[in-house]
C-alpha cells in the first residue's frame, strides 16, 4: 500500500526551547492517535534543532528531517550541513528543492541532482519539493515547468533509487499565502506527475510513489485535498507551528 505522510516544515522559525516544546506536544497528540502502518508523520525542523527534538520525539510515532542539505558529502564548505551530519543525528528524511531555496538561494537542478544523490548515499528519504510559480500557470506552463523539475533532477535515478523518493507539489503561489490549490488543482497535477513517473519508470513505480501537496494547508481544508486519490498526503509550512493544528491535519490524512 501507497505511504501517506504528513510532513511539517518549520522552516526558519522557532528557537531551540520552542521547537522542542512544540515537538514535545505533537509527540504527546500522536499517542493517542492509533497511526496505521502506513502512515507517517514527520517533523523538519532547523538543523540547530534537530538533536534535541531527536529526544523528545519517539521514531514510532514521529521522525524527523532535514530542510535542506549540502551537495557535498564533507569537507572544506564552511556553513553547510551534510546529509551523513543529519543521519548522524537520527534523521530519517530530508526535504530538497523547497522552492524557498531555489527562489532565495538559487538552487538549480544540477545543485538538486547532487543532494538527492547525497541523502540517498546516507539512507535519507529525500521530500522532493517542485511547483510552478503564478505567471507560469497563467500562461499555461505548470505541467511543462512541473516535469522538466522532476525529469531534470531525479529521472536519472535508477528505479531501485527514485522507488525511495517522496514527492511533494507545492505550487509557489500558494505557499504562505493563504491560496490553496483546489482539489482539483491538486489532483490534476498530481495525476500529471504520477503519469510522468509512469511513463519513464512504469507504472508499479508510479503507484507507489507518494506525492504530497503543500501550499497552505490548514485543518480547514485538508481532508478535503486528502480526499483526492493522487494526494497522498501534505507538506505542511504554518500550521505545523502550533501542535493542535498540526494534529488536526494528521486527522485528516487518516
Ligand atoms: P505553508 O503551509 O505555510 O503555505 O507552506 C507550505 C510549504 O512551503 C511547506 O514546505
Amino acid at each position: 500500500m501507497r505511504k501517506k505522510i504528513v510532513a511539517g516544515n518549520w522552516k526558519m522559525n522557532t528557537i531551540v526551547r520552542e521547537g522542542v516544546a512544540l515537538a514535545a506536544a505533537v509527540n504527546t497528540e500522536l499517542k493517542n492517535i492509533d497511526l496505521p502502518e502506513n502512515v507517517k508523520v514527520i517533523i523538519a525542523p532547523p538543523f540547530t534543532h534537530i538533536a534535541f527534538v531527536e529526544q523528545v520525539t519517539d521514531e514510532n510515532k514521529v521522525t524527523v528531517a532535514g530542510q535542506n542539505c549540502a551537495t557535498e558529502e564533507e569537507g572544506a564548505y564552511t556553513g553547510e550541513v551534510a546529509a551523513k551530519m543529519l543521519k548522524g543525528l537520527g534523521c530519517s528524511s530530508v526535504i530538497i528543492g523547497h522552492s524557498e531555496r531555489r527562489t532565495y538561494y538559487g538552487e538549480t537542478s544540477e545543485i538538486l541532482v547532487k543532494k538527492v544523490y547525497t541523502a540517498l548515499k546516507n539512507d535519507l528519504m529525500p521530500i522532493f519539493c517542485c511547483g510552478e510559480k503564478l505567471e507560469e500557470r497563467e500562461s499555461n506552463k505548470h505541467f511543462e515547468v512541473v516535469e522538466s523539475q522532476i525529469s531534470e533532477a531525479l529521472f536519472h535515478l535508477s528505479k531501485e533509487d527514485f522507488s525511495k523518493i517522496v514527492i511533494a507539489y507545492e505550487p509557489v503561489w500558494a505557499i504562505g499565502t493563504g491560496v490553496t490549490a483546489s482539489k482539483e488543482q491538486a489532483e490534476e497535477m498530481h495525476a500529471f506527475i504520477r503519469k510522468t513517473v509512469s511513463s519513464h519508470y512504469g507504472k508499479e513505480t508510479a503507484d507507489n510513489l507518494t506525492i504530497l501537496y503543500g501550499g497552505s494547508v490548514k485543518p480547514a481544508n485538508a481532508k478535503e485535498i486528502f480526499s483526492m486519490p493522487n494526494v497522498d498526503g501534505g507538506l505542511i509550512g504554518g500550521a505545523s507551528l502550533k501542535a493542535d493544528s498540526f494534529i488536526d491535519i494528521v486527522k485528516a490524512v487518516l
